[in-house]
């Protein structure tokens, strides 16, 4: 089948045992970790922050780390991120009022940049930052929560979005978050997404390598 980048959401991590975890899912074939900032103001749930991902960095961990921000105001986490070692940075258009500065302090850090579009925000402020874009990340689920059930009408957004990549013809990666799994994984490859981030999919019980390499070796057979 098609090719995508698997990006675990470390959400559903041990996070009492975080550089394992990471360690592991990396061991079984991850290619970059995603990384869930919530601030309990844009989102109902507080995560981690930029020492979370300093510790991962000094813990010997090299994988790119992919940080999705669901916090308001973004400018001063990004510049934080940066400095703690983040590879992505992506942000919601509506928690910023200024998007292209945004996108362009993510950009002068070295780092790849994004918007990430809620279930029903249209993807109109992708439009005029589109050659600023490496990633678009279209949310599956309400942001918040890992565990919830995918939301179906996002498979034909994925298919405008897609378009909107290949009509600008430019490098950017389609990526959906939210209720990813192995039995629905092939139809959204199907509307074009080729960065999955899945979370409780994979970070279920056993907490072993083995068993988070079994779930990514069946979503790439998929
Ligand atoms: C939700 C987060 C997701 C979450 C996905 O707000 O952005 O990354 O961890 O979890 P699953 O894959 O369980 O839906
Ligand atoms: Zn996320």
């Amino acid at each position: 089948g098609k090719k995508y980048i698997i990006a675990p959401s470390i959400l559903s991590a041990d996070f009492a045992r975080l550089g394992e975890e990471v360690n592991n899912v990396l061991r079984a074939g991850a290619d970059i970790i995603h990384f869930d900032v919530m601030d309990n103001h844009y989102v109902p749930n507080l995560t981690i922050g930029p020492m979370v991902c300093k510790a991962l960095r000094d813990h010997g961990i090299t994988a790119p780390i992919d940080v999705h921000l669901m916090v308001s105001p973004v400018d001063a986490l990004i510049v934080e991120f940066i400095k703690a070692g983040a590879s992505h940075i992506t942000f919601h258009p509506e928690a910023t009022n200024h998007i292209d500065r945004s996108l362009q302090l993510i950009k002068n850090g070295g780092c790849k940049a994004g918007l990430v579009f809620n279930p029903a925000t249209p993807l109109d402020a992708a439009k005029y930052v589109m050659d600023k874009l490496d990633i678009i990340l279209l949310m599956s689920v309400n942001p918040g929560f890992g565990g919830q059930a995918f939301i179906p009408g996002v498979l034909q957004k994925a298919r405008e979005a897609r378009k909107m990549i290949d009509d600008a013809g430019i490098d950017c990666r389609l990526m959906i978050d939210g209720g990813v799994n192995v039995g629905n994984i092939r139809e959204i490859a199907d509307s074009g997404v080729d960065m999955m981030v899945a979370g409780s999919a994979i970070f279920k019980a056993p907490r072993t390598m083995v068993s988070y390499k079994d779930t990514i070796d069946q979503m790439r057979s998929e």
